[in-house]
């Protein structure tokens, strides 16, 4: 990760922090059209506090089902370890990254889930998830992402983060423009 990216990541954050507004990433992930979704990860059991429709459609489970526990309850006994692991580091790092997931739906269907986890601040992190099941460039993705590839992470943070602070920050207020961007983004982790 180069020092840039690294310095951006930390003031965007501090910035962020101070000015966290849960109501207006509820407002924005409600209008965003891909799975969303908030997590408290000051503890491990990682509660969700916001799930978007999408993010119940993909799942398969109801709001209801969801916030409150953990995205573990996604998760399949042949999901890797190795997979949680590099999310685990991640947050305890605090840092951002991308993995793909074996997870199962209730009725035992497994999907591979591309999960992106942005931290926006010291509570909460932001994932956007997607499924791959049937891209042809899928893959496990099981390692920290290393050369180009991390360097696109950082590049795509740098953006993903811009956007959340202006939705968090109340800057932006059309959010429909945002989404498109996100959603242009997120077409872009698809990629990684
Ligand atoms: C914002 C966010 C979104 C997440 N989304 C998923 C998900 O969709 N599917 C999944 O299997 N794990 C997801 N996780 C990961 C788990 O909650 C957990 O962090 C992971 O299993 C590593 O921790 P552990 O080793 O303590 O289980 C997400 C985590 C965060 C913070």
């Amino acid at each position: 990760m180069c020092r840039r990216a690294e310095t951006n990541r930390k003031d965007v954050r501090l910035r962020m922090t101070q000015r966290l507004d849960f109501g207006r990433l509820e407002k924005f992930g409600f209008a965003y059209p891909n799975a969303l979704c908030v997590v408290d990860v000051r503890e491990r059991a990682e509660p969700i506090l916001f799930a978007n429709d999408a993010f119940c459609t993909l799942t398969r489970y109801s709001r209801e089902q969801l916030l409150g526990h953990s995205c573990r309850m996604l998760q399949a006994p042949e999901t890797s370890a190795q997979g949680r692991g590099v999310l685990r580091a991640a947050i305890d790092a605090r840092t951002s990254t991308v993995v793909d997931l074996i997870n199962a739906r209730p009725n035992g269907t497994r999907y591979l889930n591309r999960i992106a986890v942005f931290l926006v601040d010291d509570t909460h992190a932001v994932g956007f998830q997607h499924e791959v099941t049937d891209l042809p460039s899928a893959r496990w993705i099981e390692a920290p992402l290393e050369g180009a590839r991390a360097e696109k992470l950082a590049a795509l943070e740098t953006e993903v983060m811009a956007s959340l602070r202006a939705i968090l920050s109340g800057e932006a207020l059309d959010y429909s423009s945002l989404c498109d961007q996100l959603v242009a983004l997120s077409r872009r982790l698809h990629q990684l």
